[in-house]
């Protein structure tokens, strides 16, 4: 049975400890508050589109250890399907995340799992529908990105690219992506152009629809012929800024995929990103339908 939302990526456990301020290199820093949580930056969009009420399922890797354990119990949680899950002999990810006082954080990812090339275990008709929205970011390796992106386009699902981390995309791939998802440093990597309006520009010429997260600035929305269209910020009590990036993906993706048009979708995806700064965590901080209906004043 097709899936509202397909999510390709990566699963992490996220080990996580807060610190003042971040160190500088060859700065040593006492840090408070050591914890572990579900993460990567593909298992934060799932748990976000399935919180979101999308039929979400999960395609990635992890390894066939106990951490692998804890993420496949995670998506069982979610009510996220695993069918195209595939176990390998390499460690799952692992993400180490520190936290300054202000919410921000640092964060550096070994692969592991993550980086196996094991394509899709799954027929694509299993997965894909026409009303599907097929979300894709940058932490697995390009190949597998290309291969879902493929048969996601192939199969007449929305494709919807979050380039993140950035780093350089063959044309090809563009040329099959729908809505493109970057922050304002994701826009100027992908571009070369130091100007995030021009970036914007430069990668709605090359898409059709994209949007630029602004933090708490909120979004905006640039399509092919140069309209621009802005969301505002919402206010937050900012903790943890980790996974923010991954609600607004996630919620966009559900929203979508249930028929909600572009401006309204990104309405919610801006209040999911406001209330996944409130929490601590990646996966623990993604919101619910009925908090973001209240974020969002619907
Ligand atoms: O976007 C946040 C995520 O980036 C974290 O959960 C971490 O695992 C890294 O993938």
């Amino acid at each position: 049975m097709p899936f509202d939302v397909v999510v390709l990526g990566s699963a992490n456990i996220d080990v996580v400890v807060q610190v003042a301020r971040i160190p500088a290199p060859g700065e040593t820093v006492l840090g408070a508050g050591r914890a572990q949580h579900p993460g990567g930056k593909g298992l934060n969009q799932a748990v976000a589109a399935a919180r979101a009420g999308a039929s979400t399922a999960f395609v990635g890797t992890v390894g066939r250890d106990r951490e692998g354990d804890l993420l496949l119990a995670t998506m069982r949680t979610e009510g996220i399907d695993i069918t195209a899950v595939t176990r390998v002999d390499e460690p799952t990810g692992t993400a180490l995340v520190v936290v300054q006082e202000s919410g921000e954080n640092s964060i550096v990812v070994v692969p592991g799992a993550n980086g196996s090339p094991t394509g899709f275990p799954t027929e694509d008709a299993e997965l894909f529908g026409p009303k599907t929205v097929f979300v894709v970011q940058l932490e697995i390796p390009l190949p597998r990105v290309l291969e879902g992106v493929a048969r996601a386009h192939a199969a007449g699902a929305l494709v919807l690219l979050n380039a993140a981390p950035a780093r350089p995309l063959p044309d090809s791939l563009l040329a099959s992506v729908d809505v493109l998802v970057v922050n304002e440093h994701e826009s100027v990597a992908l571009t070369g152009s130091d100007d995030p309006g021009q970036a914007a520009r430069v990668l709605a010429a090359w898409v059709g629809d994209v949007v630029v997260t602004l933090g708490a600035e909120g979004a905006v929305h640039v399509t092919g012929d140069g309209s621009r269209t802005s969301e505002p910020g919402r206010s937050a009590d900012v903790v943890d800024t980790t996974g923010a990036g991954d609600a607004f993906v996630g919620v966009l993706a559900a929203a979508l995929a249930t028929g909600t048009g572009l401006p309204r979708a990104l309405h919610r995806a801006v209040a999911a990103g406001s209330l996944a700064v409130e929490k601590r965590g990646a996966v623990p901080s993604m919101p619910t339908y009925d908090e973001i209906d209240v974020r969002a004043g619907q």
